[in-house]
């Protein structure tokens, strides 16, 4: 049951999620979508919706007789969730459903609303009897700030117990994110130098080259930090932060996540760059003296035994350069530089980077010696490649994978209450005393004040490294391997 069933995430997410898994038979045995929003409109025309939906954004494309196939187990049914007793007609149509489907009274609830809508959703869900043993799923962002989260979390627990509760976040369905804890857990190789005793600093960054995309009312009510930063990238740091958990038990490797987060200090707000690309503000939608961020950048401190001392940089940012998410763990020098006095250099710090998207895979770049009399180094990469080692593999998409593991109530890879609450009170800092804004340019890497908050350091990316390394007149044959 699709609640915001004609908006944005329904249309290039959910539905051809759905009807991908259909194809690859991994639907239960016995379904039906029902799809739900305010305006009315017929069975016929919801399908006729969907067909359009699917075969724009869908990798598959909408074939003749899996499709007929695929919609006839579509469904629409109009609800306004404001007024109480608002889901009776919804009551009914679930029973014709049950009768036609055989889907015998379980439920899937997705909540691709505005945030906004989640309480009043889960109590008129509540008030029919629709809740009991189901299962809801929320997309982020959950809450505003910390007291709309705790609000929120006791508002639906009122209704909803923890267990029936997925509060998604498609990066944990991406694969690169979730092979961070087989990498780290399933290896004895990097484990034991993941820490302050090896490690100088980490990287994340999410950039995306797409603007708002007609989506200013929604960015105006949410801004960036809210949209990226204290969700995507914010899990992705708890799988390169988080101690190893005693086990794969959904709750026990929640429990590790949660630490991490608690681990994490309170953000420093001159410790943030808020940055807008120039052009947002007339943007259709957007006021024309906004001062919402299209871009973050910060540092958080972690503070245990493994990371103290070591800052974590992350930055996310719309209308930038380039589409590319990456995690980099820039290692220490080494103590002493052998080469000193030679008239050779070190080369720079070797580091790791796991490629999120696009290109997909893992990168070790370190110094080598060149061939030849000299002792010249030279930068060479050790790589792991999805598209390579895996060619064979069908890869899901993060959403395809979530609706899997949250019908099947795996709750693994799935926000816990406590985990939402502790991002917010990490931000809540640059909630109440927001920095002021930055403006960068589109097409560019962000505010220069995001060199700055890095600075000695410098941001890296894989694309961009050969040409600044030669630039930088790091080697002495600037044709070294990438
Ligand atoms: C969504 C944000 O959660 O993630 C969007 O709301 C953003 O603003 C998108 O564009 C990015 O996701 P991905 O998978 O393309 O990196």
């Amino acid at each position: 049951m699709i609640f915001g069933a004609s908006g944005d995430l329904t249309k290039r997410k959910l539905l051809p999620a759905f009807y991908h898994l259909f194809l690859l038979d991994r639907l239960p045995t016995r379904w039906a979508i029902v799809g739900s929003a305010r305006t009315e409109m017929s069975d016929e025309q919801f399908v006729e919706q969907a067909r359009e939906h699917v075969a724009e954004f869908s990798k598959q494309g909408v074939d003749g007789a899996r499709w007929r196939e695929f919609a006839s187990h579509l469904s629409y049914c109009p609800l306004s969730f404001s007024e109480p007793m608002a889901m009776k007609p919804l009551v009914e149509h679930l029973e014709r459903v049950d009768e036609r489907h055989g889907t015998g009274g379980e439920r899937f609830f997705y909540c691709a609303t505005p945030p906004s809508a989640y309480a009043d959703i889960a109590h008129r869900i509540g008030e029919v009897g629709l809740h009991q043993d189901a299962k809801i799923v929320f997309e982020k962002p959950f809450g505003r700030d910390l007291e709309s989260a705790r609000e929120l979390n006791a508002r639906i627990h009122e209704v909803f117990d923890e267990s029936q509760v997925f509060r998604i976040d498609h990066y944990l369905g991406k694969e690169t994110v979730q092979n961070i804890l087989m990498f780290r857990f399933a290896n004895g190789m990097f484990e034991p130098i993941w820490n302050r005793r090896y490690i100088d600093h980490v990287q994340i960054t999410v950039a995306e080259k797409i603007g708002i995309e007609g989506r200013g009312a929604f960015y105006e009510e949410t801004g960036n930090i809210r949209d990226m930063m204290s969700t995507h990238l914010f899990q992705t740091m708890t799988f390169v932060a988080m101690e190893p958990p005693v086990s794969f038990d959904p709750e026990r490797l929640r429990d590790e996540t949660v630490k991490a987060l608690r681990s994490t200090r309170v953000c420093d707000p001159s410790k943030v760059v808020r940055g807008q690309y120039r052009g947002y503000r007339e943007e259709p939608d957007v006021a024309p003296d906004s001062t919402v961020e299209t871009f973050s950048a910060m540092q958080l401190d972690i503070e245990n035994w493994r990371w103290a001392g070591v800052p974590f940089f992350l930055r996310t940012g719309k209308a930038l350069k380039d589409k590319v998410s990456e995690i980099t763990l820039k290692f220490r020098r080494v103590p002493f530089d052998v080469l000193k006095g030679t008239g050779y250099e070190l080369g720079k710090r070797d580091h790791l980077t796991i490629r999120i998207q696009p290109n997909e895979g893992i990168t070790i770049a370190f110094n080598a010696k060149k061939p030849g009399p000299e002792m010249e180094l030279g930068r060479v990469t050790m790589e792991f490649d999805y598209a390579e080692d895996f060619a064979q593999q069908e890869i899901l998409d993060a959403y395809e994978l979530l609706l899997l593991e949250a019908m099947e109530g795996d709750h693994s890879l799935f926000i816990r209450e406590d985990a939402v609450e502790r991002a917010w009170e990490i931000l809540q800092p640059v909630m109440e005393k927001p920095p002021p804004i930055v403006h960068y340019a589109k097409g560019t890497w962000g505010p220069p004040e995001a060199e700055q908050l890095i600075a000695p350091r410098t941001w890296h990316l894989t694309g961009q490294r050969d040409a600044a390394d030669i630039m930088s007149g790091m080697f002495r044959i600037p044709n070294v391997a990438r």
